[in-house]
């Protein structure tokens, strides 16, 4: 049981210091995530923001209460969760992460969603689902689909942020938070249609499995 925890807890110690890239040189503190080392649900997100940089924890800004609130709306917590991001440094002023930093810094989100293992892997906004998915594809189009990566469920949904500006993506994202707990409560499988489907980690990795999980 204690066995994620510590190896994520490791590997946090070897990287919290990495000057890879030019963004250790503004940054205030490494944004390494946070949340239960044995979760079934990784968040992914873009990058830390200026709270996030000063306390060392993701998702502790405005957008982050957005995400609690839409966690409560299907009786989950952080707890229940792990959330990382894609850059693990600020970028100055909150810009874009640059093609370089991601490339620099995919690695070590890669080597927590292994250790992690989660069963499916939430991704907020344009970078972390571009990055998840390998794909050049906008937000717009591959929001409100599911796909499977590496045996895991993907789920593409707005970022959180998007709602500060654009209040009306609270109910696109309320719809899928519940998508969210149907997949969760239902075990992660993906054709409940049969009730004896493969599990997602025996599914070969697909464009988009919406159909097929019948549930939407
Ligand atoms: N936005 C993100 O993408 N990540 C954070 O940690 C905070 C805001």
């Amino acid at each position: 049981m204690e066995e994620k925890r510590e190896r994520l807890k490791q590997f946090f110690l070897e990287i919290k210091e990495c000057r890879k890239c030019g963004l250790h040189s503004t940054r205030n503190k490494f944004v390494f995530g946070s949340g239960n080392a044995e979760a079934d649900i990784m968040f992914v997100g873009e990058a830390p923001g200026k709270n996030e940089d000063l306390q060392g924890l993701p998702f502790v800004g405005r957008a982050g209460s957005i995400l609690d609130t839409l966690l409560a709306s299907i009786d989950m917590t952080r707890n229940d969760i792990f959330i990382a991001n894609v850059l693990k440094c600020r970028p100055p002023g909150n810009r874009d992460p640059q093609a370089e930093e991601v490339s620099i810094c995919k690695d070590y989100l890669f080597s927590q969603i292994r250790i992690i293992d989660p069963r499916m892997i939430c991704t907020l906004g344009k970078h972390s689902t571009q990055l998840i998915l390998d794909t050049k594809q906008g937000i717009t189009g591959l929001r409100g689909k599911v796909f499977t990566r590496d045996g895991r469920l993907v789920i593409p949904i707005n970022h959180p942020a998007a709602v500060l500006y654009t209040p009306s993506r609270m109910e696109t994202l309320r719809q899928d938070f519940s998508r969210i707990k149907k997949l969760a409560d239902c075990g992660y499988v993906i054709d409940p249609g049969t009730g004896e489907k493969p599990a997602p980690k025996e599914v070969p990795d697909s464009e988009d499995v919406s159909e097929q999980l019948g549930l939407f």
